[in-house]
């Protein structure tokens, strides 16, 4: 064991295994556990946790930062330990029993969790475990890889349980930034006016007689699967940068850009990719998470400085992250979600927003997170904190799958995430849509004409065709065709 990891030394007595730690839940609890896209999570309690549910009626309510690596959610909902999920999550196993309707899914907006705890709209926290670097001589702890929703965790929690990961360097201390605003009515401005701006301490405060046990764990977190980029990839990413172009030619941008957020995936990774050999230069990121290319683009000195919540890489990444963290950390911060997806320093940053759809209509509307209006994929995670308050609000899909037997382009989307109001550029590997300043019908001609699969182009101009012919409007519609294209792709297997 690492005992140096407890600079504490009045904790040294809370140190003990895992499925100790996991007796202190009880059924019916709230656990606000660390982890944000699989980086920074619990690696040996919760899944403890999962062992002892197995045999005994254990559930809990249990929030994170976002998702969680080595399988814990599939875990838990194997073992029945879970009743409700908070606020996002991307397990195929829980996914399943979210949509069975076996477990219940709160589908939020990244940064609004640690507001409702705060305002107490939400349950109390019973219990929090973080997982650690190590913890300071006052017992504050310093994060790992992501800081997610800790810092409100660990404030909230009743009590809090400590893993310490010794497979995390020391070194990493001072690459976080950890800030939380003052509880309403006297909020003041989050001093932050650009990405490098830090503007707090670098550890979490806790309350040392909370913490009531420390778990030592050497276990690396899950590794990002980043597919390779892809013909469709590369020409989405190819529309994109053709289209920052444009913008700095008509003045409307610098080649330096303004601070970029960009979603997780192959997509976001071939766009940030691109910028690698593209003009651009001096660029920042002001985003929720760090993936490869964000230190690829950091080596080839484009990129100056990323600030996001968690950092979530490939092993080969991971590797070369850990053995350069002195290098990397004046370049990168890590700050709480509540911090890194504020919608007011969103807009005062004036952040280029990419994030990916499922599908989105001829309207702009844009669906992330449901599959034929019914089942969760994922959940809206941090895209709709910023695309509603971006610069930019871009959204990017493939224009057809699975053969082209689905458009992700339709009369109407079966969910609305993202409105035609908070939505500016829909890009497919077909081409870009520019929806600034136009009016529906506009929209919907520059949509149909340049983002969709040459297989439904014309179908889809029928349909809007005869619904402005039929029934007008402001936004033209026929109700009773709308969902015509699911429905036939549930009945029938394609949308053609
Ligand atoms: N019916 C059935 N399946 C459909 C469908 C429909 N109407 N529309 C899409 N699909 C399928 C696709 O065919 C594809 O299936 P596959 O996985 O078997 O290939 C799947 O849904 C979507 O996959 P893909 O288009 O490859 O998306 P992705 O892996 O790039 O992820 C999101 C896209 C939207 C699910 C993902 O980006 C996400 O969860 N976003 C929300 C969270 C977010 O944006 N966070 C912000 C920053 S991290």
């Amino acid at each position: 064991m690492s005992y140096g990891r407890i600079k504490a030394t009045q904790l040294i007595d809370k140190v003990t295994t895992a499925d100790e730690a996991a007796r202190l839940f009880e059924h019916g609890m709230v656990v606000g556990a660390s982890g944000f896209t699989k980086a920074g999570d619990s690696k040996a309690v919760l899944d403890a946790l999962a062992r002892r549910a197995e045999k005994e009626e254990l559930k809990i309510t249990l929030m994170t930062g976002a998702s969680l690596g080595h399988d814990t959610d599939a875990k838990l909902t194997r073992a029945g330990a879970l009743a409700k999920r908070m606020p996002f999550q991307v397990d195929r196993v829980l996914r399943e029993a979210i949509n069975r309707g076996e477990v219940l899914f709160v589908d939020q907006h990244l940064s609004e969790s640690a507001e409702l705890l705060h305002n107490n709209c939400l349950p109390p926290v019973d219990i929090a475990v973080i997982e650690a670097a190590f913890i300071e001589a006052d017992g504050s702890i310093v994060p790992t890889t992501s800081v997610g929703n800790s810092v409100t965790f660990a404030a909230l929690a009743k009590r809090v349980i400590i893993e310490i990961n010794t497979r995390v360097p020391e070194a990493i201390y001072g690459l976080h930034d950890i800030f939380q605003p003052d509880n309403y009515p006297h909020r003041n401005v989050i001093p932050i006016v650009a990405p490098e701006n830090r503007i707090g301490r670098r550890s979490i405060p806790v309350d040392i007689n909370k913490i009531a046990a420390i778990v030592f764990t050497d276990i690396q977190d899950s590794p990002a699967d980043i597919a390779p980029p892809d013909a469709k990839t590369i020409a989405i990413a190819g529309h994109l940068l053709r289209f920052f172009e444009d913008e700095v030619k008509k003045g409307h941008l610098t080649d330096r850009l303004l601070p970029l957020q960009a979603g997780i995936g192959k997509v976001a990774n071939a766009v940030l990719s691109g910028f690698k050999d593209s003009n651009f230069y001096d660029l920042r990121m002001f985003s929720e998470v760090l993936q490869d290319s964000t230190f690829d683009l950091l080596d080839s000195g484009k990129l100056s400085f990323a600030s996001a919540s968690s950092i979530t890489l490939s092993a080969d990444c991971y590797d070369r992250v850990f053995a350069n963290l002195q290098k990397y950390k004046d370049r990168v911060v890590l700050r709480p979600q509540n911090i890194s997806n504020t919608p007011g320093l969103i807009r005062r940053l004036g952040v280029i927003a990419i994030n990916t759809a499922i599908e989105f209509d001829i309207y702009g509307n844009v669906n992330s997170t449901h599959i034929g209006g019914t089942n969760i994929m994922n959940g809206i995670g941090g895209s709709g904190d910023f695309a509603r308050n971006a610069y930019l609000s871009i959204f990017v899909t493939q224009a057809a799958s699975k053969d082209n037997r689905i458009s992700h382009v339709l009369p109407m989307v079966s969910h609305v995430d993202h409105t035609e109001h908070d939505v500016d550029i829909l890009v497919t590997d077909i081409g870009l849509a520019d929806l600034r300043g136009l009016a529906p019908r506009e929209r919907a001609d520059r949509i149909i004409r340049n983002c969709v699969h040459p297989e439904y182009r014309e179908s889809l101009r029928f349909y809007f065709d005869r619904a402005c012919q039929l029934r007008g409007g402001h936004t033209p519609h026929m109700l009773e065709e709308a969902f015509s294209w699911h429905n036939r792709l549930r009945e029938k297997g394609s949308m053609k």
